[in-house]
Order: structure tokens, then C-alpha cells, then sequence
């Protein structure tokens, strides 16, 4: 199990909560994190092995399996049938702009040609507190289930504010997914009690938060590590 040794500004304990899923601690998934947590990772580096723990977000990380299936029967080409299931009802992508942008194309990947609304959210350098600029979304979101992306969760105000924003655009609050790289203990407990019917799933829940609210030992701006 992977350790660390950061000074961490003490966080209460939580319990994670019913509604959050964390992927299985594989050694493939604490090799990868512990690649982009690297200082000395350069930005090319950063991109390939952040893009990968996302892929296994969306793809192994129950992701899809989270959304409803109905029974499907499909002829095969030797003329008999399969009892399977296909997905049931329309799905999107919204990012959390910027960081969130970098997980569309892992959805992409699995979801073909998915459409993404975008939110833009940004945190307040001074105060840490979210501030909302810009929000575009598919007209017909409130039938959709959504996949709200964001790959860095701390205190949780910038997730819950995109929250608001989906839940004003007539979306249902359980047909809310939302996807994460890394959270803190303070965000998970605060989006998953405020929004109790979401869910949420992350790749690691890390120690706490520092004095300027940033997730530690975490990885620094994930925005600027990943599109600078
Ligand atoms: C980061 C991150 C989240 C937010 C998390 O974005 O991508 O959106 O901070 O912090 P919170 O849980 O305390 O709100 P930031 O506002 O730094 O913008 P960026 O995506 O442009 O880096
Ligand atoms: N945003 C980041 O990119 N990193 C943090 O640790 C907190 C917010």
C-alpha cells in the first residue's frame, strides 16, 4: 500500500460515504498515481499517465457499469438469438473547466460520439472559493444521466457548485456521476451528504488539505501540471 510522508495539515477523520466508490488500490493504479504525483514528472509524462488512470476511471472503474441496462435480444449472424442488456437512456459528459476538460477524451474513448456541455468554475486564488463564469449544456440534459467530470476534488465548493448548476438545468440528482482522479477526505464527505442520491466514484482519497486548501500529499494544480 502506497504511503506518504507529506506535512499534512490535520484532517478530521471521515468515513467514506455510501454514495463514493474509490477503484480497487491495484499496483497498476498506485504505480500510475504515483507517476503524476512526481514533481519531476514532465508535462508529456504527466498527460500519458493521467490520461490512463481516467481510462481505467471510465472503463474498469465501474463507471459504466453504474448506468441502468435493460434486457436486449439480438439475432446472431448463425441465425440464433443472445439475451443480453444495452444501456438504458441517453447519457452526456459536463466538464468542469479547465481540469475537468482533460477526461473528455477518456470518454470519449468508451462512450462513442458523447456530447459534452462544459461548466466553467473557477477557484478564487485568494479565498479558495469557487466562482461560476460559464456553464453550456445539452439542451435535452435533464433526460440524460450525466457525467460530471473533474479530476481534483478539495474542498469540494467548485463540484458543488457545478452540482447546483445541473440540478437548475432539471437534472435528477441521482442520474448524477460524478468522476475524479483524486479527493480529498473533506470533499467527498461534504459532495456526497449534500447530494446524497449522486454518485461519486474516484481513483484515491487522499490525506487532507493544506493551509491554502490544496490536496495533499496530492499533485499539485492538476490544470496547469496538465495543459501548461
Ligand atoms: C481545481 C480543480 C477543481 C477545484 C477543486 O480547479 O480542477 O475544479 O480546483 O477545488 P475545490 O474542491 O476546493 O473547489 P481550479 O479552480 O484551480 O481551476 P483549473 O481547472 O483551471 O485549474
Ligand atoms: N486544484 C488542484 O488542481 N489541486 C489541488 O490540490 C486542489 C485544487
Amino acid at each position: 500500500m502506497a504511503s506518504t510522508t507529506a506535512a499534512v495539515a490535520s484532517d478530521k477523520k471521515y468515513e467514506l460515504p455510501d454514495n463514493a466508490i474509490v477503484l480497487p488500490p491495484t499496483a497498476q493504479l498506485q504505480a500510475l498515481l504515483t507517476l503524476i504525483r512526481d514533481e519531476n514528472t514532465h508535462r508529456g509524462d504527466f498527460v500519458f499517465y493521467s490520461d490512463r488512470i481516467i481510462r481505467l476511471l471510465v472503463e474498469e472503474g465501474k463507471c459504466l457499469n453504474h448506468l441502468p441496462v435493460v434486457p436486449k435480444t439480438v439475432r446472431t449472424p448463425v441465425g440464433l438469438d443472445f439475451n443480453g442488456v444495452g444501456f438504458e437512456g441517453r447519457i452526456c459528459g459536463v466538464s468542469i473547466m479547465r481540469a475537468g476538460e482533460s477526461m473528455e477524451a477518456g470518454l470519449r474513448d468508451c462512450c462513442r460520439s458523447v456530447r459534452i456541455g462544459k461548466i466553467l468554475i473557477q477557484r478564487d486564488e485568494e479565498t479558495c472559493l469557487p466562482k461560476l463564469f460559464y456553464a453550456k449544456l445539452p439542451e435535452d440534459i435533464a433526460e440524460r444521466f450525466v457525467l460530471l467530470l473533474d479530476p481534483m476534488l478539495a474542498t469540494g465548493g467548485s463540484c458543488i457548485k457545478a452540482i447546483e448548476v445541473l440540478l437548475s438545468h432539471g437534472v435528477k440528482e441521482e442520474k448524477i456521476l460524478f468522476l475524479n482522479l483524486i479527493a480529498s477526505p473533506l470533499g467527498t464527505d461534504t459532495v456526497c451528504k449534500r447530494f446524497p442520491k449522486l454518485r461519486m466514484i474516484t481513483a484515491w482519497v487522499d490525506e487532507g488539505l493544506d493551509s491554502h486548501s490544496y490536496i495533499v500529499p496530492g499533485l499539485g494544480d492538476f490544470g496547469d501540471r496538465y495543459f501548461l
